[in-house]
């Protein structure tokens, strides 16, 4: 079995998973989202202090299963400093009294590896990432051959959401509250702009459609339940055309058979909606990671640690560091 740590925001998750079957036999996760929300956003200070104390308690449930475990893999990059550091320290601290290898897992090939918790991988495929920290597609060839087509010029996808929410005073995190007012709001009220929509460029752009809720907000002054509502819903399908418009131009150059959403933000129901259509356009087969998957979790990164462990890419205690860059992807 191999035991995982995930630890790169404000999600402290430890699971443990079978090797062979790829069976997850025990998963934990105590989310900070609570503590966070009065500052509508995560606090790297406040989430590390939480961590030093939620980490140590999931492990006292892995305890029955410690002897079986024959590595530990942790999330290494990218996330915030202060926060790898407590499931870095942990994981190396667990490496040496079980005397079993290290495995550094680059968190974004985690999100991808949540498309094949308890399964077989599926490659090539092309892949839209939207969380917190990025918006990507990602051409897929395998675990170790992967290559970034598109990404955000600024802010990420789930981030705008997070913005907007708290310009709306909402709470954190964003994106599911906003999808949530958004479904009693009217999504043709406001005019939202389409970032980068006459540019040929594939990348993404939410720094545009955040500050235009931003002046919409300000103008509006007295902002009713209904107004809430309804930019919402103008401001999601506004974001949720951008992903669609530069996936469709992507697409119409490169084909693909298989297509996946992953990320915190693929829990979103409108964009699935969109995406779903826009396969069936292409032709192409949409997978979706399971929903309890699809925010940060230590089953996806054990998951991909399976695969270094078959290949025994391992990382010594020296030099596993946390970092707040993505040094995997080219
Ligand atoms: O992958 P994730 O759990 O953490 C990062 O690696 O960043 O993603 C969290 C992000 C947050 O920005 C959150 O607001 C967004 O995903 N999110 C959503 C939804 N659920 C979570 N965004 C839009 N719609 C949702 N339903
Ligand atoms: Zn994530």
């Amino acid at each position: 079995m191999i035991l995982s740590i995930e630890s790169s925001c404000d999600d402290s998750s430890i699971a443990i998973t079978e090797i062979e079957s790829k069976k997850v036999i025990f998963h934990k996760k105590i989310s900070q989202d609570v503590k966070h929300s009065k500052y509508g956003g995560v606090v790297p200070e406040l989430a590390s202090r939480l961590h030093a104390i939620a980490l140590p308690n999931i492990l006292k449930e892995c305890k029955p299963y410690l002897h079986e475990i024959k590595a530990v893999a942790v999330t290494h990059e990218p996330g915030l400093v202060v926060t790898l550091i407590e499931g870095i320290m942990m994981a190396k601290a667990l490496a040496i009294s079980l005397n079993v290898p290290l495995i550094g897992v680059n968190h974004l090939k985690g999100h991808i590896y949540s498309l094949f918790i308890e399964k077989e991988e599926l490659f090539p495929q092309l892949i839209l990432l939207v969380s917190g920290g990025h918006t990507m597609l990602i051409e897929a060839i395998s675990c170790f051959e992967m290559k970034i087509v598109a990404s955000t010029l600024d802010d990420s996808f789930g981030e705008s959401f997070d913005k907007v929410a708290k310009m709306l005073k909402l709470g954190y995190p964003g994106g599911p509250i906003v999808e949530q007012m958004a479904l009693d709001g009217d999504e043709d009220r406001f005019n939202f702009p389409i970032p980068l929509k006459n540019s040929k460029e594939i990348a993404f752009s939410y720094s545009g459609i955040k500050n235009f809720a931003r002046v919409l907000i300000e103008e509006l002054q007295n902002v009713t339940h209904q107004d809430i509502c309804d930019i919402c819903a103008s401001f999601q399908k506004s974001a949720v055309a951008h992903l669609i418009q530069k996936t469709k131009k992507y697409l119409k150059e490169h084909k693909y058979r298989d297509f996946s959403i992953v990320g915190g933000a693929s829990a979103n129901n409108y964009l699935r909606k969109a995406f779903m259509e826009l396969c069936l356009e292409n032709s192409c087969n949409l997978h979706l990671a399971k929903m309890e998957y699809c925010s940060d979790n230590a089953v996806m990164i054990g998951r991909v640690a399976i695969e270094y462990y078959k290949k025994e890419k391992f990382n010594s205690l020296y030099e596993l560091k946390p970092s707040s860059k993505s040094s995997y992807f080219n």
